[in-house]
């Protein structure tokens, strides 16, 4: 759009109504000076779902064939009848005519029937749109969506890892999965595994960074490739919750050494990306 990335996030700032839930949207022509859009979610529990409802990982598809922007989210909140918990498993769709526009929320569901909780988002070099969702009873799950992005149509593959936060990129004929093990918000060490095709079958899963790191205390959240005139880079994007304070999470963004098969996450340095030539240096 424009040569501008665009950013969504759970906006947890302190001082906003507690009985909704926020997304905000954030532009960047360089992924490093952001300029707030506009506050594109500002949702009233949608279902009834009682007072601890939860809204996470939103999740942004432009559909060019509706021009809609369809954002998926994780729904979540206890079973009628009980206090707080993460037990509905659902996701939740919203609809907006801009990218930075106002969504309007259209309904929650679960996916193909299954549970779903953390999700994450996947478009391939053909600009085939997938939903990553975690399915706690079998592992995680990549799936299609239909032609109006509105419903998952099919499954891609059940991957038998109990993992979240799931994030994939397909890098020289190779896609590489990556996520977190289930320790809440406390940091654990991400894994990764490789497939040439989505469908698998899957390697082993092994290590991103020295797991006594547990990820330099963040967790997976999504990879992004920037493709330039002269080299291809992925960044790692991992989130840095502070649960005791969560308006002030933070995330670590990195560049992976990838490629063969191998994903590494290195130490985190200050870096620089020119998103013109896919060139990043890390500051030695
Ligand atoms: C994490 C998950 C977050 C949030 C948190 C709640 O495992 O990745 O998105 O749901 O648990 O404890």
């Amino acid at each position: 759009m424009g040569g501008l990335y665009y950013w969504f996030g759970e906006d947890r700032t302190k001082g906003l109504d507690p009985t909704k839930r926020y997304v905000s949207c954030y532009s960047s022509e360089d992924l490093a000076d952001w300029t707030f859009r506009n506050r594109v979610l500002q949702l009233a529990d949608p279902e009834g779902l009682g007072p601890s409802w939860v809204l996470e990982r939103p999740k942004v598809f432009y559909n060019a064939k509706t021009r809609k922007y369809v954002m998926y989210m994780h729904i979540d909140g206890p079973e009628p009848g009980q206090k707080g918990g993460y037990n509905l498993a659902r996701v939740g769709v919203a609809v907006s005519d801009k990218v930075d526009g106002d969504y309007q929320y259209l309904k929650s569901f679960r996916p193909l029937g299954h549970e779903s909780r953390d999700i994450g988002q996947f478009i391939d070099d053909d600009g085939t749109p997938y939903l990553i969702f975690e399915d706690r009873p079998f592992g995680f799950r990549i799936a299609t969506l239909s032609g109006d992005y509105l419903t998952v149509e099919k499954e891609v593959c059940l991957v038998p890892m109990h993992m979240e936060g799931g994030a994939v990129v397909h890098h020289d004929g190779l896609y590489y999965a990556i996520g977190s093990a289930l320790t809440g918000w406390s940091p654990n060490p991400n894994k990764y595994a490789t497939a040439k095709s989505l469908a698998g079958p899957w390697s082993e899963f092994k290590d991103i960074a020295p797991p006594e790191t547990k990820t330099y205390e963040s967790q997976s959240t999504m990879l992004l490739k920037v493709v330039g005139e002269k080299a291809t880079t992925v960044i790692f994007m991992g989130d840095i919750w502070k649960p005791k304070a969560q308006w002030d999470s933070r995330y670590l963004w990195m560049p992976l050494e990838i490629g063969d098969g191998k994903l590494w996450l290195p130490e985190p340095r200050p870096w620089t990306l020119d998103v013109k030539t896919g060139v990043a240096k890390v500051v030695e």
